[in-house]
């Protein structure tokens, strides 16, 4: 294999053009602390400096293999892609220390203090630890992430992401991705777990397909600029154009609706005849619907209907509706 460390100067391209001025600082810094054991070991092995062999030195030491893990998995991945100059395998590319950082000498000193682990634990900021990745990956899908949630909730890329799991990219895969957000994110597991929610836990769903992890234009990181627009992307039914609108449907169904799960159904956020309560007003029929008086058919006979359904038992187009006649939402 190569020596990436004299390829670097002549490939324009390359992410060590941002990401090494700031390594090569960090590890020099570091290279302070280790210079006695790494002189006695080796006088020519200097912080900052690329390993002779590439990822060929580097998995002389690490062949550990165990089932979830291997340093070697990363040859499964798009970054062992060594037809694309882009990645780290790709012609002229730095491999292992790509992501790494120069590692001649943790190569000699074998301190876990002398590498750039890109781990949760690891005394490299976060910011930084991101900007390795941000140097190839800065692009498309990225262009959000300094102004998300999650850049400032100090998450780094390796906590979602995984180079070295056998069973591959976590967030690469639907059964995978929930599994790893949820680890975080506690009160949305127990969310999810209510009687009536949306099919995340069965893996017939992801967070991705509602969230943009990565950053977003919209509140709570939304995949579409609004609410209502996430929700069309499977409910189309529910966009229209209807003949009957009601009002807060098109406005915002998070009017009624959870997002995650409910206990009650339908992920509503609260039983009808409350729901619809809230904004019909206490005059007239619909508040006394509560009441047996109250109901359109006189006496009282329009109170069985209220009993299990409610309101709409008789407004059952909820939603809207398309009938000539619907304009009480009743058809
Ligand atoms: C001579 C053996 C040897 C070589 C060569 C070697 N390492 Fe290591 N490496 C180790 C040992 C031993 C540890 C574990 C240190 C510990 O746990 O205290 C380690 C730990 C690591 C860690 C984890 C650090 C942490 O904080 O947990 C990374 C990442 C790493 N090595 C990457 C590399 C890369 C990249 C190369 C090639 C440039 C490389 N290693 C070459 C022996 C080696
Ligand atoms: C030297 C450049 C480089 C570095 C550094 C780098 N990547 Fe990549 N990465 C690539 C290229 C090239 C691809 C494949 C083409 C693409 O998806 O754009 C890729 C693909 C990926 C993919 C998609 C994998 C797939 O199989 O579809 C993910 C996820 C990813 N990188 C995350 C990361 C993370 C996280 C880091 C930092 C720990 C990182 N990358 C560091 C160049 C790089
Ligand atoms: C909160 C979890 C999370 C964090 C943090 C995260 N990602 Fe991702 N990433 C995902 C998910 C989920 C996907 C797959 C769905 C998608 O593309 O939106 C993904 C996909 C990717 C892909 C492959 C698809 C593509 O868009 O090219 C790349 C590359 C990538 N992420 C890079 C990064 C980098 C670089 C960082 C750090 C700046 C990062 N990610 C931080 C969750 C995360
Ligand atoms: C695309 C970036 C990237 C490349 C290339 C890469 N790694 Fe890693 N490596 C990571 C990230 C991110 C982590 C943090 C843990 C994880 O995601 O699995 C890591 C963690 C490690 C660890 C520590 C594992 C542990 O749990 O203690 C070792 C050792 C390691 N890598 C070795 C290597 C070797 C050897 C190579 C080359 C064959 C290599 N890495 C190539 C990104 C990379
Ligand atoms: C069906 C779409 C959808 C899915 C799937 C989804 N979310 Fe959400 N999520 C939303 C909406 C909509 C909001 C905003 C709620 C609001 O503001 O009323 C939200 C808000 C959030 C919030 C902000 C706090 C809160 O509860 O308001 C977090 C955190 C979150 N989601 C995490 C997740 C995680 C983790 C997953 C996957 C396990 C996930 N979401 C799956 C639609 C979804
Ligand atoms: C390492 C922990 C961690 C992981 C993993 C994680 N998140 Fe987060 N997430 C956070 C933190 C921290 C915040 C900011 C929380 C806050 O400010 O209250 C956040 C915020 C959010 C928000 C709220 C955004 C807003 O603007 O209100 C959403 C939505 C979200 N995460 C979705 C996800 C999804 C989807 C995944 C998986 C792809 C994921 N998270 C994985 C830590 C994590
Ligand atoms: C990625 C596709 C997708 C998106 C986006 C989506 N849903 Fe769903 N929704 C589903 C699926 C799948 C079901 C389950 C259908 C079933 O079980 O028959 C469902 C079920 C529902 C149910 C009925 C739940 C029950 O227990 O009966 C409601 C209400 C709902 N979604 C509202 C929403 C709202 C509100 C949004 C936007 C915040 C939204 N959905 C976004 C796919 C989606
Ligand atoms: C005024 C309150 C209200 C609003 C706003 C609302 N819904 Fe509903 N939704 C309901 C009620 C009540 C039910 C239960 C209907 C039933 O029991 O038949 C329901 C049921 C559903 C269902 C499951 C049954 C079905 O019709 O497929 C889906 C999916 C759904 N709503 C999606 C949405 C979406 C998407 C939006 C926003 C565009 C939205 N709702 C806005 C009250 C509302
Ligand atoms: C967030 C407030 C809100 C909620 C909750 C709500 N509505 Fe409405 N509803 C409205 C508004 C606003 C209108 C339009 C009123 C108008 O045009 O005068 C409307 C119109 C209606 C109409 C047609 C009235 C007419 O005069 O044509 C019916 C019937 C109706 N709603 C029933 C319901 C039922 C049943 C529920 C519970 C499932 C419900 N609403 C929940 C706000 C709400
Ligand atoms: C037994 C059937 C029935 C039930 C149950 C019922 N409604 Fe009605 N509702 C009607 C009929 C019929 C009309 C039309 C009356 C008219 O045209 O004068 C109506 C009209 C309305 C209107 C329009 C009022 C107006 O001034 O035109 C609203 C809003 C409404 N209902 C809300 C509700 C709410 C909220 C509930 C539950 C608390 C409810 N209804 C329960 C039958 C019912």
């Amino acid at each position: 294999m190569q020596n990436g460390s004299t390829q670097t100067h002549t490939n324009g391209q390359t992410p060590m053009n941002i990401t090494r001025p700031i390594l090569c600082a960090l590890v020099l810094l570091g290279g302070l602390v280790w210079q006695a054991p790494a002189s006695a070991q080796d006088a020519n092995a200097v912080a900052g400096q690329y390993s002779k062999e590439g990822a060929d030195t580097c998995l002389g030491c690490h062949d550990e293999e165990d089932a979830n893990y291997a340093a070697s998995t990363i040859f499964k991945s798009r970054h062992a892609h060594r037809g694309d100059k882009r990645a780290p395998f790709g012609a002229g590319g730095l491999q292992c220390e790509a992501c790494h950082g120069p590692g001649a000498l943790h190569a000699r000193n074998k301190k876990a203090e002398s590498i750039n682990s890109l781990k949760a634990d690891s005394p490299q900021p976060v910011a930084q630890r991101n900007q390795t990745c941000l140097g190839c990956h800065e692009n498309a899908a990225r262009t959000g992430w300094h102004a998300s949630t999650h850049e400032r909730g100090q998450v780094a890329c390796a906590d979602c992401h995984s180079m070295h799991k056998r069973s591959g990219d976590p967030m690469l895969a639907k059964s995978g991705e929930p599994q790893a957000c949820l680890g975080c994110h506690k009160q949305q597991r127990a969310d999810f777990h209510k009687t009536s929610s949306h099919p995340v836990r069965q893996g017939l769903m992801g967070c991705s397909d509602c969230h943009s992890a990565h950053g977003s234009n919209a509140p709570a990181m939304l995949a579409k600029p609004t609410l209502n627009q996430t929700c069309y992307s499977c409910h189309a039914d529910k966009r229209g154009p209807l003949l009957w609108e009601h009002a807060p449907v098109a406005e915002d169904c998070a009017l009624c609706h959870v997002a995650h799960g409910s206990v009650r159904t339908a992920l509503l956020t609260k039983n009808p005849p409350q729901l619809c309560q809230q904004c019909h007003s206490v005059a007239g029929h619909p508040s006394v619907a509560r009441t047996a008086n109250g109901l359109p058919s006189a006496g009282g006979a329009g109170a069985a209907f209220l009993i299990a359904g409610s309101c709409s038992n008789c407004h059952s187009q909820v939603h809207g509706s398309n009938h000539p006649a619907g304009s009480k939402l009743m058809r």
